[in-house]
């Protein structure tokens, strides 16, 4: 790809050493990465300061949603270069939503090699403090102005980076509380589930809201029958049985593939347990846990590797709690494992890390 680059004049010149952790998703860096579709094809990759883009005010993404995202990171190992953890899975998977969204495909290595491009110009945004990371947010929105619902001919692929730091300051401490809803649902078969769907966002933020009234951090997603447990705010479901099986919900068409989940799914020999699939009817998860038989809880995503889920709370106020309800010894090793990946200090399966290669002019 030919990337024209538009570099700004007062981009940074020493690398960056806040004080304090920066927080997730607050900070942005000198610049962006641009394409746009039009007239069938994906062309004029760039890569320009960061600005405010103009947008026409009847462009499709701004009425009906035509949108989708994902979500990524890249980590400084000690030989003080900066690699990004299992990309090509957000690339292939902003594809997937583009298909679920109408909206046409970016060949994967190009937007494996836009990404490289940006981190490398703007490498010296990389925060140094520890457990932090660059966090990547590819997307892509419909820029035709239009006001009847139909795919837009026209597109813009975007990638930002937020310098972030640590999720959890001294490890993986406190587990949080779900509200199982049976009022509100985040998919249905048919449906955006199994995408990065702007819309999705937008429509799980009434129920982020009840579910803080219930003292709780996020919704447990049930199937729209209200019988299948499928996922948790923005993290997929999983628990963990007496004996160390890690369970997740199999991946259906209302539930997003979880890189993180894929990748526990190809870790159990590193971790020393089973990790596999299956449908989690919510009556026997409930009565698992009240048996002893389920003694871990939590939920995978980027963010934050893994959230431990200490209890969950029903809409009629009953309280079911996990275990002990502290963190369980199966989510600290999980967080361990998964973090030492990530930082270079444990060698995982081939590819999963690729170092940020210089490029730029
Ligand atoms: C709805 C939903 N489920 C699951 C996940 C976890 O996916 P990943 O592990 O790829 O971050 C996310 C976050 O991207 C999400 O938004």
């Amino acid at each position: 790809m030919d990337i024209k680059y538009n570099l700004k004049s007062s981009r940074r010149t020493e690398q960056f050493q806040p004080e304090g952790n920066v927080g997730f998703g607050n900070l942005r860096t000198d610049h962006m990465f641009l394409m746009d579709y039009r007239d069938g094809q994906w062309c004029d990759p760039r890569i320009e300061p960061y600005a405010p883009f103009e947008i026409a005010p009847g462009a499709i993404s701004l009425h009906y949603g035509q949108s989708i995202f994902e979500g990524a990171k890249a980590f400084m190992h000690d030989d003080g270069e900066i690699y990004t953890f299992r990309l090509n899975k957000n690339a292939e998977r902003l594809n997937t939503s583009a298909d679920i969204l109408c909206i046409p495909n970016l060949d994967e290595d190009k937007q494996l090699e836009a990404i490289n491009a940006l981190i490398d110009v703007d490498r010296l945004w990389f925060p140094m403090q520890d457990g932090a990371c660059l966090y990547i947010r590819p997307f892509i929105f419909a820029t035709e102005d239009r006001l009847s619902v139909s795919p837009s001919l026209n597109f813009t692929f975007c990638v930002i980076l937020s310098p972030s730091g640590a999720y959890y300051a001294d490890g993986v401490s406190k587990a949080i509380r779900l509200l199982i809803s049976k009022k509100f649902h985040r998919a249905v078969s048919g449906g955006t589930g199994a995408s990065k769907a702007a819309g999705n966002y937008a429509a799980s933020l009434r129920a982020g809201q009840a579910a803080a009234e219930y003292g709780a951090a996020q919704v447990l997603y049930l199937d729209a029958n209200n019988q299948q447990i499928e996922e948790v705010g923005a993290m997929n479901h999983f628990h963990v049985l007496k004996d160390g099986t890690v369970v997740i919900p199999t991946f259906t068409d209302t539930i997003l593939k979880s890189i993180t989940s894929q990748s526990m799914l190809e870790l159990g020999h590193i971790l020393g347990c089973e990790v596999r699939q299956e449908t989690i009817m919510l009556d026997k998860f409930i009565a698992d846990i009240e048996a002893g038989e389920i003694v871990e809880a939590g939920g995978f995503g980027t963010a934050a590797v893994v959230s431990p889920v200490g209890s969950y709370i029903f809409e009629d106020g009953r309280v079911v709690t996990v275990g002990d309800g502290e963190v369980g010894p199966s989510i600290k090793r999980i967080y361990q494992i998964f973090t030492e990946l990530q930082n270079g200090q444990l060698e995982g399966p081939e590819g999963w890390v690729k170092r940020v290669e210089r490029v730029a002019p």
